[in-house]
């Protein structure tokens, strides 16, 4: 089922407030000082730009017209899904050390992002930190699967050409499949950030529970109800919270 106008008015909350995503990116490097970063999805590179150390970029069709190496040492470009690239390469070996820091900001499909997490979890430490990107969409539109499919749009939806899919999916069935991991929610703009921690590179949880997890929330029918218990279950916090290194080492720690 596509989302309705009612069903988008009645899942309506407030635009974020927060810093903008890139800036919260900034945040993590100048305070965490990661040794190395990985990012799916870069496609123009604006998030991986400014970037210093090591890095790994994924996406299957970049869109680079500057120059993304900057001051890196080293900068792995892979041009192929980030599922393709899972399947050929360890970014633990590439870095000759665990991931640091990721950014996931490829596919905007629910299961396609769970599997990002999967992969990327394995080649991660316990303090490491993963960052998901358009999981705090604050409407059943800009949450939609399909990013043609404007059914849901009115005359007086703000910013029509925001498309976050359905990846908050991924995080309510992290939530709950996965209650071991530390998830922060930040409200930066346009449609959030989920910030994990406390990974178990070993756990088999995900994978072994994959289909399962997958078909659950496939129903689109239920997409409303769902979304809705998703928003209330999050405490989103104000990506102030991450603006200076003493706040941020309250929840992440390299
Ligand atoms: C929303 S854009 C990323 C924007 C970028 N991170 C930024 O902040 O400016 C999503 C990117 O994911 C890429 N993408 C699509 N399918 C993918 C896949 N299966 N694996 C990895 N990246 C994918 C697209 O080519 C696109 O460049």
């Amino acid at each position: 089922m596509t989302p309705t106008m009612e069903l988008v008015k009645a899942t309506e909350r407030p635009l974020h407030g927060g810093v903008v995503y890139f800036d919260v990116l900034a945040w993590f490097h100048k305070f965490l000082n990661p040794k190395n970063y990985l990012e799916i999805g870069t496609r123009t590179g604006d998030s991986l730009r400014s970037v210093t150390c090591p890095s790994i970029a994924i996406d299957p069709a970049f869109q680079i017209s500057e120059d993304i190496i900057g001051r890196k040492s080293i900068l792995h470009i892979f041009q192929k899904t980030s599922d393709d690239f899972f399947r050929d390469h360890d970014p633990a070996i590439l870095f000759g050390a665990p991931v640091d820091l990721a950014f996931l900001d490829g596919l905007h499909w629910y299961e396609f992002l769970l599997r990002d997490f999967i992969n990327i979890e394995k080649s991660c430490r316990k303090n490491s930190v993963v960052v998901l990107h358009d999981c705090i969409p604050t409407n059943l539109y800009y949450a939609r699967r399909l990013l043609e499919d404007l059914s849901g749009l009115s005359s007086q939806m703000p910013n029509p050409n925001w498309w976050a899919g359905d990846v908050w999916k991924t995080v309510a069935i992290l939530k709950k499949a996965r209650p071991d991991l530390r998830i922060h929610a930040f409200d930066a703009p346009p449609t959030g950030l989920v910030c994990i921690t406390n990974l178990n590179p070993g756990s088999t949880v995900l994978e072994e529970d994959y289909y399962d997890l997958v078909q659950e929330l496939m129903d689109t029918s239920q997409d409303a109800d769902n979304f809705v218990s998703y928003c209330n279950s999050l405490t989103v916090r104000p990506t102030g919270d991450l603006a200076t290194a003493d706040r941020m080492a309250r929840f992440f720690w390299l």
